[in-house]
Parts: C-alpha cells; structure tokens; sequence
C-alpha cells in the first residue's frame, strides 16, 4: 500500500508526535532498468530513478512534505522560497494542501512555463523579480528572518531530510547502494540529501557500502566546479541557473567522502542526453535532469570504465515542465495532412 516518504521513513525522519502526517502521494518513485544506453556505458547495470513521477513532477516533493509538516508543527501560516521553478511548484501544492498562505519568488525570465503554470494554479503569490535565483534566495532568507514565515528552499535542513529518502528507496530496491550515484546540481541541496540517506543506511547496516557522488552541474552555471561564484549562471537548463550553491559545502563532502567528482557538463552534451533518454529510453525528463546522464556520457566516454558496474542516474523532473525546450529541440516536426486516407498510407510508408 502506498504510503508517503513521512509514513514509510518515519523512523529516519525528524517527526515528532505533534507533526501532523500526510501525504499528496510523493515518493516510491520507479527505478527503471536501462533498456539500450547502458549499452554505450561500458555494458554497465544502468537504472534511472524517476523523480519526475512525484505529484508535482520533481523530486522536490520528498523534502516538502516534511517542510511543510514541521511549519504546521510550528504553527506556521505561511510559507515562502526563491525557486528555478520546481521548488515554487511544490511549496504551492503542499501549501495548497495544508491551507497555507504560499509566497513564491521567482527570476523574471527563464522559468520553464509549466513551473510557473503550477504555482499560479495551486494559488501562489508568484513574485517574480528583476533578478536571478541567488538574488531570489537571498532576498527570501532576509524576508523570513524579520517575518514570520517559514522557509522552505532547502536550507531548511527539514527540505534535505525529506529528500534524503530517495536515496532509502535506492537501496530497498536494489538491496544494496549502487557503484555510482549521477546527479544534476544546481543549489547542491539534492546530493547533499542522498549522500546523507546513503551515510544513514550504511551505519545502521541496511546498506553494505555507498556509492560514488558523481554531481554535473551545467557549464554556464558551474560554481562548484571553478572554486567561485557565477554571477551571471546561464544554461539551457533553466532549473541549474544557480551561481552561488546554498549547499555547497555539502557538495563538497559527498564528493570527497565518497571518492566522488563534481564536474560540467555542455549545454550540448545535455541536450544530446535528453533527446537520447526520450528516444531511447522513452523517458522525457527536463533538460536540467538530463545532466545526470550527460555526465555518464561524459566521463565513459573520457574512457572512464564502467563495465558491470551499477549505476543510478537520477532523474529529477518531469520533460512536460518545459514544453518550449522540447519543441525547440526535438527535430522532427508535425505533419499537416488532409483527413484521406491514402495520403496517411503514403505518410506512413514514409514514416
Ligand atoms: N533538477 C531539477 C529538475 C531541479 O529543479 C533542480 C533544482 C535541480 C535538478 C538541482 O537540484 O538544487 O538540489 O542541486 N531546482 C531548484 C528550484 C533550485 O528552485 O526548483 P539542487
């Protein structure tokens, strides 16, 4: 029966008897068995964890719903966060769910249409400014240190305890970690969680060993990688459009703690993943998640050996966020036709 990450992981979790319980159905999401591209990664175990199957479409849900629940502990009214648009998403429908006031701040341009289309209809106050998202989060940590409102962008450490769960149901898939975890980057908030979940399981022996951090962060977009903030982060992945990681030293530890890499990848190389994950897997992520596998791409190519090794790719949204990019970028385009049918038998036999 499904449950909820509150529910099933509750034990791990910081839940209390006075943190209310409940669930818009995140979490428990597929790991999907690689079906053709693990052939071009070395002939490796390849699995995709498909977080763009939580209720708002991104893996934000984990960590919201365990957000949200400690500020209707607290006795929140309201909840606030600077968002690329997946978090705004998620602190609306949670927000919605729970009768919260729900403010958003987003950058002026760049969000992906259906982030926004989100936030608007769950009922969010959609702030969107003159700025991008670093401005954005700093703007909302000043507003909720004079106000009362509670924070929910993943430096409330209640974000990455939710999010950590992820990495629980890795494990309670496969019955181990996998050799390598590869995830997109952007605030580090997300690979910050999993090395925690993976750290967590590993103590109390649920899990044998970890897994290599292997985080991608977008190269127009890649702070962590050159040691300095990115003042002006610009990438077509419009959800990695971070200069000045929230989390980044927890980026960091899971990098050198698990014997990890934080690299970059092209605009490039994550729009040839993408197309390769819709076309070959039948999997239509957003191209901020297509920088998981872009990086695996990456480095088997550089000759990186990954023969029979197990790998997760985390996938963290969901390609319909963002129908502008795919239409850009997909190539084959819409046939007009009249409605006779030998013209269709002839199209076919074209197709
Ligand atoms: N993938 C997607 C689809 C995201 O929306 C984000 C971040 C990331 C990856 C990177 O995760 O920040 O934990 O390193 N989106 C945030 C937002 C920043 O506002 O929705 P991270």
């Amino acid at each position: 029966m499904f449950t909820g990450v509150l529910t099933r992981y509750k034990e791990f979790l910081p839940i209390t008897e006075d943190t209310p319980i409940f669930t818009l159905g995140e979490g428990d999401t597929p790991l999907v068995r690689s079906k053709n591209l693990w052939k071009q990664i070395g002939h490796s175990e390849l699995y995709f964890k498909l977080e763009g199957c939580n209720p708002t479409g991104s893996f934000k849900d984990r960590g919201m719903v365990m957000a949200v629940a400690k500020a209707l502990e607290e006795r929140s009214s309201t909840i606030v966060c600077a968002s690329t648009g997946n978090t705004s998403a998620s602190a609306a429908a949670y927000g919605a769910y729970c009768g919260l006031k729900t403010i958003v701040l987003v950058p002026k341009t760049g969000v992906a249409t259906g982030k926004l289309t989100q936030a608007l209809a769950y009922g969010a106050r959609v702030l969107a400014i003159d700025g991008n998202f670093d401005q954005a989060l700093k703007l909302v940590r000043s507003l909720a240190d004079v106000q009362p409102i509670t924070l929910v962008n993943s430096i409330n450490p209640n974000r990455l305890q939710g999010q950590k769960t992820a990495a629980f149901e890795i494990v309670d898939n496969l019955g181990d970690a996998p050799d390598y975890l590869f995830i997109p980057v952007g605030n580090a908030g997300n690979i910050t969680a999993y090395w925690m979940g993976f750290r967590e399981y590993k103590k109390i022996g649920r899990a044998a060993r970890s897994p290599h951090m292997m985080g991608f962060q977008a190269e127009g977009a890649a702070p962590i990688v050159r040691g300095e903030i990115v003042a002006s982060p610009e990438t077509v992945a419009s959800a990695l459009r971070i200069g000045n990681p929230a989390s980044w030293k927890g980026a960091l530890a899971a990098r050198d703690e698990s014997g990890g890499v934080i690299d970059a990848v092209s605009d490039k190389e994550i729009l040839e993943a993408y197309k390769l994950l819709a076309q070959f897997e039948g999997i239509f992520c957003e191209p901020a998640s297509a920088a998981s596998l872009a990086g695996l791409l990456k480095l088997s190519r550089q000759g990186m050996p990954f023969e029979d090794k197990r790998i997760v790719c985390v996938i963290t949204g969901t390609g319909l966020k963002d129908p502008e990019i795919a239409t850009r970028f997909f190539d084959l385009p819409i046939q007009g036709l009249p409605s006779d049918l030998s013209t269709i038998q002839k199209a076919v036999a074209n197709a």
